[in-house]
């Protein structure tokens, strides 16, 4: 199959619309990450998604909406709390899971009766899904495992020869995925499951908000967990990835400096002297490492990087989701100094 790469003209959304209906898959652009998007109530379109991206047939994909209609039409209970978030954060970073009504297909949730819903911030986007008239079923579109695509170029290098269209929207304005959510206490509390840029303390202000463990620890082998996404390892790039912690310049300089093999990369937040293995920054703010992360990521592979050593962000705000999506893809391996 021939992969194109277009930019999103009215007639190049006419033309994803037609494919999307036919029951194809395309590439789109959102503020977070690329999806890989088909007809969420088709159960043979969603099968080529996971097909596309080698995906596990038990991960649920979260479905995109136009409207508050979609919503309503997809899931059986939607909590008051859910709408009050609805309004303050959508369009925007900020999925909700909900009990599913039968119109979204066990293929789409991956076998769960629940349905995880987001309103992405991207007009081309929004626009394409109200052509669809339904919603667009959209995991990240990479390779499973690897590092989310945040420009088309990144879609185009997993899935050329996998998909027809690649709908091209520039670079990705957060850089990490959604932050993923699911309602506790009858409705009135929030649980967050995957952390994203809109933090556990923007939604604490709406309810009393938790974050689940498995967004900084390793799930046990055999647990059930609540978001399959977090069992699998993610993320990451051919080279070998580990976490260094420290709080001192002189330290990670020295800890890398040991390592100057050739092979060995120091991924860091750009102001670090005395650094003689190769460098890459990924930004000196949580916010810059968001949007910076995945691409810094792959830039290791295009580098032909065999380790890379990833500075750790810091553990509050913005910066959690960077150190969640960084745990995986570093398989956890952390060396404190
Ligand atoms: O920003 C995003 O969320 C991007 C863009 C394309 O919208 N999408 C994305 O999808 O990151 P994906 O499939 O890569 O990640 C979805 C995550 C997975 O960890 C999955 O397990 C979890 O959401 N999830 C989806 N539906 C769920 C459900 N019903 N219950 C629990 N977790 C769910
Ligand atoms: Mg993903």
């Amino acid at each position: 199959m021939k992969t194109e790469i277009k930019k999103p003209s009215y007639e190049v959304l006419c033309e994803a619309a037609e494919l999307i209906k036919k029951g194809e898959v395309v590439a789109i652009p959102t503020e977070t990450v690329y999806g890989l998007a088909a007809d969420a109530y088709n159960p043979d379109a969603c099968a080529k998604i996971f097909k596309a991206k080698g995906r596990p047939q038990d991960n649920p994909l979260i479905i995109h909406i136009c409207d508050l209609d979609m919503l309503k039409n997809s899931v059986k209970e939607i909590p008051p709390l859910a709408l009050t978030l609805a309004e303050h954060f959508w369009s925007g970073s900020l999925t909700m899971i909900f009990p599913k009504k039968d119109i979204v297909p066990d293929t789409t949730s991956g076998g769960l009766d629940t349905v995880a819903v987001r309103m992405p911030d991207n007009e081309d986007t929004l626009n394409l899904i109200k052509m669809c008239g339904v919603p667009l079923a959209a995991p990240s579109a990479n390779l499973s495992g690897s590092p989310s695509p945040t420009t088309a170029q990144h879609v185009y290098a997993d899935m050329n020869g996998r998909i027809p269209l690649i709908i091209d929207g520039g670079e990705c304005k957060n850089g990490v995925e959604s932050t993923v959510i699911c309602f506790t206490d009858g409705g009135t509390g929030i649980k967050v499951l995957r952390p994203g840029v809109i933090t556990a303390e923007m939604l604490s202000r709406f309810a009393k908000t938790e974050t689940d463990k498995n967004v900084f620890a390793k799930p046990d082998e055999n647990e059930k967990v609540i978001s399959p996404g977090v069992k699998y390892k993610h993320y990451s790039p051919r080279a070998d990835i580990t976490i260094i912690e420290t709080d001192s310049d002189e330290k990670l300089a020295e800890f890398l400096n040991s390592k100057n093999d050739g092979g060995t990369y120091g991924v860091i937040f750009g102001s670090e002297k005395g650094i003689e293995v190769p460098t890459i920054s990924y930004g000196s703010t949580a916010q810059e490492q968001a949007h910076n992360l995945f691409a810094v990521l792959r830039k290791t592979d295009e580098l032909g990087a065999k380790r890379a050593y990833v500075r750790c962000p810091e553990k509050t705000g913005v910066g959690t989701a960077v150190y969640n999506r960084l745990l995986r893809a570093a398989a956890f391996k952390t060396i404190i100094l």
